[in-house]
């Protein structure tokens, strides 16, 4: 949710805050703006609502703001309509303090009304006018540095917020302060650099320092300067980014969301090799010995989204191979459940990003009980998988598109390595079944390939699914965790209102919305379950609807019921998700194409919600 950038250097700022700008626009992309310091002289400020192209034209594309500090934003609205006067940098009324923020102060209104007190006045709806302010009011009122100033703010902040900050005093420096938005600060060649987001500064640099709650920076030409909350000098490492700064460009696809598809057997393969040794597997790195995997009484599953969908499918798997008992919970309700955990279960967190507010708090509760935590996370070094007890990465890689692909079947991968790792641990199954398992996700790759090789198929069902009103997703067991995310990747790119059911379920209700026409997905890869679901799809078709099957070459048979089929290639029943989400990605993919929407940048949404 909402992106920033800074930039001191050499180089002229505005061109290099545009560009990572353009980098982070999945984050937000209601309004932008930038402010550029030129010397000594005043800070110039430049906003626009609207998508960042907007901006870059306002300014010829930096050319008109020289200068060479500044910071960028470009916004995800919270607090305020997305407008000029509520995009950001914000400044104080005399120039003194100009910031950009990223997060929600949710004390704002208490705090405004104090300023308002102090005779501060107010141009914007925004909380980060409010913080603003206050910074330049305890700047004012002690006299000090600008991080003794800072910090008197952050005591008085609730909530979220990564802000990076310009002084007029201080010219060519930019200030930063952080808690429980991301942001990371890189130097290279003598400058400097802040983002919201790797892919922002990757091009520019890949040594880059986390900082931590509650923690400030002082930002020069190619040092940085770390502080404790007490003002007090900390010694940060840098880390060296390992994602080139390719991956994070289009090569030649027309969107992100196609070039992440086509890039899922890579990423589904990097994460199976970062743990597989000889034919084995070995989660040793990550810390889970044997002794460790056998004292895991139970699982919890925390996630949102599309990772909620993959902890459905990791449920299933888990439970059937392992025998240990999962349960699944939107990490938005985990929060505020108080839930009842035990000692020696294990809560898993599921996110790409590693920075969804939700899912950070979830963590956090876990641990503040006592329960072991494990991140299955794609950004190496976010917020989540700094703080849980033991980390896998997913070898994802930048993923742009806000709708995820190619980090949702690396989270799969991860859960069916978990899966059968515990499960041989904890002697569920034999050698014989744990090498067959292991083959067997070696050939999943291969056979995501195949798929994509058939595109054109779906693409010619998808030009014909334009003017839908309502699409259902139905399957069973493993199938409705499909569904679940056939059906978000449907409505979220297309607008296409869509509804995943449990095949069985439907007759207790919806099934009265079907009509003459209404498309009807059936995902049928369980055999043992293929005979309910058809039954469930033929019950749809008796009151009109239109069905696409989607189940396992073989299967043929399905034709005699439905209008549209698409086979996937066999595997074995636990790891279909992998494959039969595939042409439902495509599906939605295609969808929102024919209907001419934007495909990497839906509206409404971001890709990083850090915030409630
Ligand atoms: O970064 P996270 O994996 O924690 O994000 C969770 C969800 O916001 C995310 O999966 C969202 O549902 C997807 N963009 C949907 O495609």
């Amino acid at each position: 949710m909402c992106g920033i950038v800074g930039f001191t250097g050499k180089h002229q700022a505005a061109p290099i805050l545009l560009d990572g700008l353009s980098r982070l626009e999945y984050r937000g992309y209601d309004s932008a703006g930038i402010a550029i310091r030129d010397g000594e002289k005043e800070t110039e400020v430049i906003k626009a609502k609207g998508r960042l192209k907007i901006l870059a034209e306002k300014t010829d594309h930096g050319a008109s703001v020289p200068g060479t500090c500044g910071i960028g934003h470009t916004r995800w609205a919270t607090h305020g309509e997305p407008s000029t006067a509520n995009a950001h940098p914000h400044r104080s009324d005399d120039g003194n303090v100009t910031a950009v923020h990223n997060g929600i102060i949710e004390n704002y209104q208490e705090l405004k009304e104090k300023l308002l007190r102090k005779g501060y006045v107010f141009h914007s709806s925004t909380d980060t006018e409010v913080a603003v302010k206050l910074v330049d009011y305890y700047y004012k009122k002690y006299e000090g540095t600008p991080v003794d100033a800072i910090n008197h703010a952050m005591v008085r902040i609730r909530g979220s917020y990564a802000l990076a900050l310009m002084f007029k005093d201080y010219p060519e420096e930019i200030f930063a302060a952080r808690k429980d938005s991301p942001m990371i600060l890189g130097t290279e060649n003598g400058e400097s650099y802040i983002a919201s987001d790797v892919p922002a500064i990757l091009k520019y640099t890949r040594n880059v320092y986390y900082i931590g709650n509650m923690e400030m920076a002082r930002v020069k030409k190619g040092e940085i300067t770390f502080y404790n909350l007490d003002g007090e000098e900390i010694e940060k490492q840098s880390r060296v980014i390992e994602w080139d700064a390719e991956a994070a460009e289009k090569a030649g696809y027309e969107h992100f969301m196609m070039k992440e598809i086509h890039e899922q057997p890579k990423a589904v393969e990097d994460t199976l090799n970062s743990v597989l040794q000889d034919g084995s597997l070995n989660l040793e790195e990550m810390g889970f010995t044997e002794e460790i995997i056998n004292n895991i009484s139970c699982i919890y599953i925390v996630a949102c989204g599309s990772a909620w969908h993959v902890g459905m499918t990791a449920q299933y798997v888990i439970e059937d191979m392992a025998g240990i008992p999962v349960r699944v919970e939107v990490a938005s309700e985990f929060r505020y459940r108080k839930p009842l955990l035990d000692k020696n279960g294990l809560v898993i967190i599921i996110s790409q990003s590693g920075e969804t507010a939700d899912s950070l708090a979830a963590l956090r509760e876990a641990k503040e009980k006592g329960v072991r935590t494990l991140a299955v996370v794609n950004v190496v070094g976010s917020s989540i998988a700094r703080e849980a007890d033991h980390v896998f990465y997913t070898l994802a890689g930048p993923e742009i598109s806000v709708a995820t692909t190619k980090a949702y079947s690396t989270q799969l991968m991860a859960s069916y390595i978990l899966a059968i790792q515990f499960a041989f641990a904890k002697k569920h199954i034999t050698e014989e079944q744990y090498k067959d398992y292991i083959q067997e996700l070696e050939t999943i790759p291969g056979k995501i390939k195949r798929i994509l090789e058939d595109k054109e198929r779906l693409q010619w069902f998808a030009a014909k699914q334009v003017n839908a009103r309502d699409v259902f997703f139905i399957g069973r067991g493993i199938d409705y965790a499909v569904s679940l995310e056939g059906s978000l990747k449907m409505k979220e790119i297309s607008y296409i209102h869509s509804e995943a059911y449990p095949a069985g379920e439907l007759k207790h209700g919806t099934i009265s919305l079907i009509e003459n026409g209404t498309l009807v997905i059936g995902v049928l890869t369980q055999p043992e379950l293929f005979e309910k679901t058809v039954s469930n799809m033929v019950e749809c078709k008796s009151r009109g609807a239109y069905l696409m099957g989607l189940t396992g070459f073989g299967n043929y048979n399905i034709e005699d019921t439905v209008d549209f089929t698409v086979y996937i290639p066999g595997t074995d029943p636990h790891f279909t998700a992998s494959l039969a989400v595939v042409p439902l990605q495509l599906l939605g993919y295609y969808v929102s194409v024919a209907r001419g929407l934007d495909v990497d940048k839906p509206r409404n949404l971001a890709k990083s919600v850090t915030v409630e």
